[in-house]
């Protein structure tokens, strides 16, 4: 069977940077440490007034295929993965290919065009989209390309303002893909949930506490799920273990309890039991609080072992660290998390080719997915293109001021103007409306 999955990656950060500690915290009058070491957030980027989540999306489109000499005939699909649409009819991704045949010759006429909607997994839909359409040999033996894109914007004072984000992944699925291999095998964990909702507005309704429970209990059934196909799961059968990143420290709590998962019945546990004991099991107590209570004492006593921290350094920590930087993208955050992992390894000069990594994807509403991904010889000519710290360093940074007004810009309920706080270079800007609404685009050079 011809391998199937991604072929390429690109970033697309907005222009702008909140820093959290410095900035952020002191206005709130909250202790710094909530951020950094919390929630594990150090910035969040922000759209400057001229970018959108077509923008970002047509910039990340437009440098991946710039640098694999792509033309628009080589596409079949252009599939756009956002929670953050503007228009209930036209998708997105026709905006996207309307900006991307301003600069490259020829049209996307012949792609087929969407939009996919289930919150922060979105993105990971769509790769499956894809990727069973090239399956099924309906691809022409073009490639697919699968574009991430959201402006992750809370209420102002909503707690989920501590977690907001700006930014786009793109993605081109192909056979013979240069970085990963998708696996056939796939769990799931879906269930009809009111954690985090936006019924017809641009802010989300969240009920944030209840949304980090419902994450957690839909990504065990979903590991569960995945297992009756592909087998038991171990620690050490994965290099990395990216997962839907909404804060760092959400996938703390998620690693811990795939760790406690994956090690029972193994000699990790065994081998644990002297310092912390056994993993209780639910037969040997008479009711669920008792039992709960000792999963808690156990958990506590797991986080500080040597195996499990060592294991968090290697296989969870370095999918973190653009999202520290960042904050959440929604249906890109697990595709950070991935091309975190991989800069990593790059950047340690480690041969990944022919590892796996298992990706936990999460959209609140709410379902979880996970599936295993196995890295591809030249996957390092791919990862040595990514310029993400250039993209970072270069944002500008907001005073507290410049926030307020920047997120009351992007505020469609206010009908403020700001000037731009970044002068657009070589990338797509919005460019004002159409007679019937629509918004307009132009590549400034
Ligand atoms: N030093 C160290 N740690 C500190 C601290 C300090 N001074 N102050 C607080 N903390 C810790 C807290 O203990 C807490 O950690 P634990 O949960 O491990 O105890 C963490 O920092 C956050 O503090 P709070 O819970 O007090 O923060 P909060 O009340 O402001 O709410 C939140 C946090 C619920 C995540 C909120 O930001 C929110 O609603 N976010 C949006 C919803 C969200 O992201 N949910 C995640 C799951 S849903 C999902 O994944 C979909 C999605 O993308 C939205």
């Amino acid at each position: 069977m011809t391998a199937v999955g991604i072929d390429a990656i690109e970033v697309w950060t907005g222009n702008l940077r909140l820093d959290l500690p410095g900035t952020f915290a002191p206005q709130k009058g909250e202790d710094p440490e909530k951020y950094t070491k919390g929630l594990g957030l150090n910035a969040s980027s922000f759209p400057d007034s001229y970018e959108d989540i077509v923008t970002m999306a047509a910039n990340a489109a437009h440098r991946l295929m710039d640098r694999k000499g792509l033309e628009p005939d080589d596409i079949g699909r252009i599939d756009v993965a956002t929670e953050s649409a503007f228009d209930n009819s036209k998708p997105v991704s026709t905006y996207v290919a309307g900006c991307l045949e301003q600069v490259f010759d020829g049209d996307f006429h012949h792609a087929n065009k969407g939009e996919r909607k289930f919150a922060c997994i979105a993105g990971t839909q769509s790769l499956d989209d894809a990727y069973n359409w090239i399956r099924a040999g309906r691809n022409r033996g073009r490639a697919a390309l699968v574009i991430a894109t959201d402006t992750a914007l809370y209420a102002r004072d909503d707690p989920g303002e501590a977690t907001q984000g700006a930014g786009a992944v793109a993605m081109l699925i192909d056979e013979d893909p240069a970085l990963v291999e998708l696996s056939p095998e796939q769990g799931y964990g879906s269930a009809d949930e009111t954690d985090f909702l936006k019924p017809n507005q641009q802010f989300p309704s969240v009920d944030g506490k209840r949304s980090v429970q419902v994450y957690l209990a839909r990504m065990r059934e979903a590991l569960e799920d995945y297992e009756s196909v592909a087998g038991d799961t171990h620690p050490d059968d994965f290099a990395f273990i990216p997962f839907h990143t909404p804060f760092p420290g959400m996938v703390r709590k998620a690693a811990l309890l795939g760790y406690r998962h994956m090690t029972r019945d193994t000699a990790i546990e065994e081998e644990l039991a002297d310092e912390i004991g056994r993993q209780p099991r639910p037969e040997a107590f008479d009711d669920d609080e008792a039992y709960h209570d000792a999963l808690r004492d156990y958990m506590d006593g797991l986080k500080g072992t040597d195996p499990y921290r060592e294991w968090y350094a290697e296989t969870i920590e370095p999918t973190l660290s653009i999202a520290r930087e960042v904050g959440n993208w929604y249906t890109g955050s697990v595709h950070v998390a991935r091309a975190s992992a991989l800069k990593s390894a790059f950047e340690r000069g480690t041969d990944l080719a022919g590892e796996t990594l298992l990706l936990g994807s999460y959209g609140s509403g709410a379902q979880a997915e996970i599936h295993a991904e196995t890295v591809r010889e030249g996957w390092e000519e791919e990862l040595a293109q990514l310029n993400v710290d250039e993209q970072l360093d270069s944002r500008y940074e907001l005073a507290w001021e410049e926030y307020e007004e920047i997120h009351d810009a992007h505020n469609h309920e206010m009908d403020v103007d700001i000037e731009e706080l970044t002068t657009p270079e070589a990338e797509f800007v919005f460019d004002g409306w159409g007679r019937m609404g629509e918004r307009k685009y132009r590549y400034v050079e």
